[in-house]
């Protein structure tokens, strides 16, 4: 393939990668999107294997390493469930990382790389390595750390060394000093030195940043990560002189960014200091989900009662959480709501931003399941209306309907806007106990007088609701 015609293909790929963002951005236009993005990365590959920089020798190896790598991947993609997808998410950020570590490595140790180079450029060129490895190793080990998190093979609680500030701090100093270093010895082999130190602290800070998080946090985390390897793909197209990583890199640290910020707002936390790392730790120390103890009495209600309380409803909103993508009870809540609809009941639903375990996870399942976009509302739409509303049918979600989020100053998700479903004349939560949900704090919400609780799996209850709503 000649140069100009990969710069072509180069370009086509980044118009589909905009495309792509653009069309994530809403329901309707997403399933576009992620055809927009699988096509411009179809023709990035090929535009890159076929390319210029790629000898005849290379080919067979680029050819494995593509097998190999997509066969994992397939396999990943039909093994993983719904719920492990954020962890999933996190391993392939680690991934991105550890590629621009390796990248970074790899220019500085061939010689052949800076040969011809003015001494200008060669020190542009010495800046992206270590730019390169330094925000590739942070989004190395932030995400495995992530993964390890968010897969429950580390607990959620927040590690917080003493005077974590002042050694991040420091970490930071030593890192610029090494920058001058590595940028003003004479040798390679001197320059080894600083580049080692600098890997090894970004590694140390990744780690202590992620794991100074509390579990209630970690979505903020994981989009900032995902901002991170978008940077770290940037800097890895800086040192391979490829405009197309240059580009998708900035694409997605930028869209990272954006995403955190939103997430941010939604969870009423400051970006800055999530920047600064251990955020979130300081205002409660959060538990494991499920340890609190209930404080008071609760109302149960069996399927059939909450069927006649919906038939009789005239506005139902459904608020969906975790719960719902554990039980896999989509279809069902689908189904219900077509009957119900069909009877002239008002039946729409409130999206919280960050309910269940990653961003868009119950647009994605009501999706899945047909639910129509057009009654599916994001929380700041809704929230106005629960006055007005004759039953809010909470399927599996805890954190996101907690009223101590406004009322307890003390309490880890204070502040965080919540879907208010306690207005509305009876809220109806179904779940299979008691237990408190990833935040580990107890829902006040359960023992309002106007709340009831359909207790147990949130599928198999929707079953018999839908049952005993058919059968009349
Ligand atoms: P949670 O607060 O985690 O509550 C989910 C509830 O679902 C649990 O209390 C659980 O109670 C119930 N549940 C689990 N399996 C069930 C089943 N089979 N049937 C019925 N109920 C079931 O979820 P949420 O309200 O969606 O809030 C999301 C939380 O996750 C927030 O704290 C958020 O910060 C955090 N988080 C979000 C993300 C993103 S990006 N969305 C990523 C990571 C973390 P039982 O055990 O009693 O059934």
């Amino acid at each position: 393939m000649t140069s100009s015609l990969s710069a072509v293909a180069y370009l086509g790929a980044a118009i589909l990668f905009i495309l792509c963002l653009g069309g994530l951005s809403t329901q309707e236009t997403a399933r576009r999107g992620n055809l927009y993005g699988m096509i411009g990365m179809a023709i990035a590959v090929l535009a890159t294997v076929f390319g210029t920089q790629v000898t005849g020798a290379g080919l067979p190896w680029i050819i494995g390493a593509m097998l190999v790598g997509a066969s994992i991947g397939l396999y990943a993609a039909r093994v993983v469930q719904m719920t492990q997808m954020p962890e999933l998410v996190a391993l392939m950020h680690s991934m991105v990382g550890l590629a621009a570590v390796l990248v970074g490595y790899a220019n500085f140790i061939d010689p052949a790389v800076s040969v011809g180079l003015s001494p200008a450029e060669k020190a542009i060129h010495e800046m992206e390595m270590y730019v390169g490895v330094l925000i590739g190793a942070v989004t190395f080990s932030g995400s495995v750390i992530a993964f390890g998190k968010l897969s429950g093979r580390i607990g959620g609680k927040p590690m917080l060394l003493p005077a974590r500030h002042w050694i991040n701090l420091g970490a930071l100093l030593v890192v610029i000093y090494c920058g001058y270093a590595f940028m003003h010895v004479s040798n390679a082999a001197e320059a080894m030195t600083p580049m080692v130190v600098m890997t090894v602290i970004a590694l140390l800070f990744g780690i202590h940043m992620v794991m100074a998080i509390g579990g209630a946090d970690m979505p903020v985390v994981v989009s900032m990560l995902n901002s991170y390897s978008g940077w770290a793909a940037a800097a890895t197209g800086f040192m391979l002189s490829n405009d197309l990583l240059i580009v998708t890199g900035a694409l997605v640290g930028s869209s990272g960014a954006i995403l955190s910020y939103i997430m941010c707002t939604a969870m009423n936390r400051h970006f800055l200091s999530v920047i600064a790392g251990g955020f979130g730790s300081e205002g409660g120390s959060p538990v494991a989900a499920g340890a609190v103890q209930p404080a008071g009495e609760v109302s149960p209600i069996q399927p059939a009662e909450t069927a006649d309380l919906l038939r009789e409803a005239k506005n139902v909103i459904i608020v969906p959480g975790y719960g719902m993508a554990v039980a896999q009870a989509q279809h069902t809540v689908h189904e219900i709501t077509q009957l119900l609809r069909e009877k002239g009941v008002n039946v729409r639903f409130g999206i919280h931003p960050v309910a269940g375990r990653m961003p868009g996870h119950m647009n994605v399942l009501l999706a899945e399941a047909k639910v129509p976009y057009d009654i599916v509302f994001e929380m700041e739409e809704l929230n106005g209306d629960f006055s007005a509303t004759d039953v809010a049918m909470v399927i599996g979600a805890n954190d996101i309907v907690n009223p101590g989020a406004q009322d307890d100053p003390g309490s880890p998700i204070a502040g965080m806007p919540v879907l208010e479903v306690w207005k509305a004349k009876t809220s109806i939560v179904m779940k299979r106990s008691m237990a408190s949900g990833y935040a580990g704090v107890d829902n006040p919400l359960f023992y309002k007088d106007n709340n009831r609780m359909l207790f147990g799996d949130a599928k198999k209850m929707l079953d018999e609701v839908l049952a005993a709503l058919k059968s009349r």
